[in-house]
């Protein structure tokens, strides 16, 4: 990789109790690009994606050993502060998952606890960006003050990913974000992504091959708690070095 890296993860081990979920994750992240990790279900997708904003914390057998750094920091080191890291590496679940507030609050929601903005006109706008950049504002502009959990789920995974996004975080973790959709809102997010790269890094879990395919500049592969490969994803789907890679992408396990 030419560029330094945004995200470094060094030996990192992933333990929920006596069981490794993750076994010695060697893996750099480059800024302002789409990262999708690929692998069968229980590879260790999600757990590796809620170590980078530390979401394992949550998980009281969970531990985290080995280093990952966004931008030179370390953010396992004790001076971390969790909420502020959290709004640098925003999240997207698989589920749209809109609190149950207007389309307005749902998305001015985190910039009032980080206290991002001065005023009322100030927060106005900040709503309206992200709304702009979710590619949400043009139908939602007339009725901010609707319940957000009454769009639809299409537009409800774009409020969530407007909500994401109106703190600024550097990176927004996307896992699999359009497994409830159907392929019109699918298309939408996907053509989203590509927009959003430009101001943000992208990380996205998914089991669509296709979707990785359309979406990602670099793509990794991991199975079974390892990372068996990573790299541009047009070599990982047309040239994989290692036999699990080639056998995943072409449907024969998974
Ligand atoms: N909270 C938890 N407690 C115990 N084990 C867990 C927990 N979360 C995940 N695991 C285990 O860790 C391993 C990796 O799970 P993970 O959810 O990261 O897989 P995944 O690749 O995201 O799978 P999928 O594609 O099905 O979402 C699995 O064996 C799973 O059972
Ligand atoms: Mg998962």
């Amino acid at each position: 990789m030419t560029k330094t890296p945004i995200i470094t993860a060094r030996d990192v081990d992933v333990f929920y109790g006596q069981k490794q979920a993750l076994d010695k994750i060697n893996l750099e992240i480059p800024e302002n690009k789409v990262t999708s990790l690929i692998g069968p279900s229980g590879c260790g997708k999600t757990t590796f994606l809620r170590c980078i904003n530390r979401m394992n914390d949550l998980v009281d057998i969970c531990r985290v050993e080995g280093e990952i750094k966004i931008a030179d920091q370390d953010i396992y080191a004790a001076n971390v502060d969790v909420v502020a890291l959290r709004s640098q590496v925003g999240m997207v679940f698989q589920k749209p998952n809109p609190f149950p507030k207007s389309i307005f609050d749902n998305v001015a929601y985190g910039p009032r606890i980080h206290g991002l903005t001065s005023s009322k006109a100030e927060m106005e706008e900040l709503v309206e960006w992200s709304l702009i950049k979710a590619g949400l504002w043009e139908e939602v502009k007339d009725r901010l003050q609707e319940t957000g959990t009454g769009l639809s789920g299409g537009q409800q995974q774009r409020l969530c990913i407007a909500r994401a996004i109106a703190v600024k975080p550097r990176v927004v973790l996307m896992d699999e974000p359009c497994s409830a959709l159907d392929p019109i809102a699918t298309a939408i997010i996907e053509e989203l992504i590509d927009e959003l790269r430009k101001n943000f890094t992208i990380i996205i879990v998914t089991h669509s091959m296709q979707q990785a395919a359309r979406v990602s500049q670099r793509t990794a592969f991991f199975h079974m708690g390892n990372l068996v490969e990573s790299g541009p994803t047009k070599t990982i789907f047309t040239s994989p070095k290692d036999e699990r890679t080639q056998n995943y992408i072409t449907g024969r396990i998974g």
